[in-house]
């Protein structure tokens, strides 16, 4: 059942580019150029109307929401909230029938989306479910939606429901991106033709597995750790510290890169390992004074660079390389080594990598 792997997360890390290629097959049509998507087209109006998008989620879900609020903006310059779900439901949140509402849940049970699902609908709302599990709650609850096509994931970590939320969340901003007129039709077929590439790229990312490996063993008795990363990567750098936590018990905190000199920053010592994304698009030269700062404190540098990086790599103690692509597409590649530099930690941890202490798949109560 775990096809030869010896865990479901490190088969459900490997099985991203074809839950990718799932995703998105029949939805994005490269040649003749277009996105093909029920829940969305059957909704356009309500979307084209809406004063803002509000994204709800919890966990890994809630990071997926962030880099799509990044990517909404950007393409079709839609304004967007993300908010934690158990948040929001008890918030006495303003929203009214002008809203529109996107719901992020892999299992489509989590109690606290489900109950800001409710409480948006009772106010008018339109809600939009983006989930993993095929008659879920949180789907029959939904008005519409758009389902990843992940396949079952059993690991507590979640990986591939990420990677694919993702997927769908860029299919529907594009989607709205065209149709409002905030992206021409060409950079529309280019973004298309990237988006499909993305699952050829993460198959050839997954190579980097060996090299994650030996840095983990390095690694593997920090207490602490930090992930950085700004613009879309910085949902990534949540996330990369989320995965540590709650598989190897590892204490790590994810900031948006610039935010360290405001606090964090003191906590750098020679004993303290920091993962920075540092991507060729991402305001690239900001991060690397954000890693030079880090440096001349003694901080230990794992950067994640795009193939062919040469100031990172001067400066940082470990590089991994990921295949180049547009930046809004990046963390569809970052997220993957840093699912599997906490996979391989939490295994020489000797922790349980599946079934994590305290923590259950779905959270089915508040
Ligand atoms: O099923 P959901 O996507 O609604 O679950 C939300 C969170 O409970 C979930 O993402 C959790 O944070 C994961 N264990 C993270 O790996």
């Amino acid at each position: 059942e775990k096809g030869g792997y010896e865990h479901f997360m490190l088969k459900e890390i490997h099985e991203q580019p074809k839950a990718i290629r799932d995703t998105y097959r029949g939805r994005l049509l490269s040649d003749e150029a277009i996105i093909k998507m029920a829940g969305v087209e059957d909704n356009m109006k309500t979307f084209l109307n809406a004063n803002r998008i509000i994204i709800i989620a919890c966990g890994t879900s809630w990071h997926a929401g962030l880099v799509a609020e990044y990517i909404f903006e950007e393409f079709a310059r839609i304004p967007v909230e993300v908010e934690y779900a158990s948040e929001f439901r008890y918030r006495n949140p303003v929203i009214n029938e002008n809203d529109v509402v996107i719901a992020i849940s892999q299992s489509g049970e989590t109690a606290d989306t489900l109950a800001a699902i409710k409480l948006a609908k009772s106010r008018g709302a339109f809600v939009f479910g983006v989930c993993n599990v095929v008659g879920s709650s949180i789907a029959r609850e939904t008005h519409a939606g758009a389902y990843t096509h992940a396949g079952p994931e059993i690991g507590v970590a979640s990986t591939k429901a990420f990677t694919t939320q993702i997927t769908v969340l860029t299919l529907i901003a594009l989607r709205l991106a065209r149709a409002k007129g905030t992206m021409s039709s060409s950079d529309f077929r280019l973004y298309l033709r990237e988006l499909e590439l993305i699952p050829q790229k993460v198959e050839q990312l997954l190579n980097v597995d060996d090299h994650v490996k030996d840095i983990a063993r390095q690694y593997l008795l920090s207490p602490n750790c930090l992930y950085l990363g700004r613009g879309y990567n910085f949902p990534v750098a949540l996330e990369g510290a989320l995965k540590l936590k709650e598989i190897s018990y590892i204490h790590a905190e994810g900031y948006p890169a610039a935010e360290m000199k405001h606090g964090p920053i003191a906590l750098i010592d020679d004993r303290m390992p920091v993962i920075v994304i540092a991507t060729s698009k991402g305001h690239y030269e900001k991060v690397v004074s954000n890693i030079q700062e880090i440096k001349s404190r003694k901080g230990k540098i794992i950067a994640v660079v795009t193939q062919g990086d040469t100031a990172v790599k001067e400066i940082a103690d470990h590089v991994i390389e990921i295949p180049e692509s547009e930046e809004a597409f990046s963390p569809l590649l970052t997220t993957i080594p840093l699912q599997l530099l906490s996979y391989h930690i939490a295994v020489m941890r000797n922790c349980n990598v599946d079934q994590p202490r305290n923590l259950a798949k779905s959270v089915t109560v508040e």
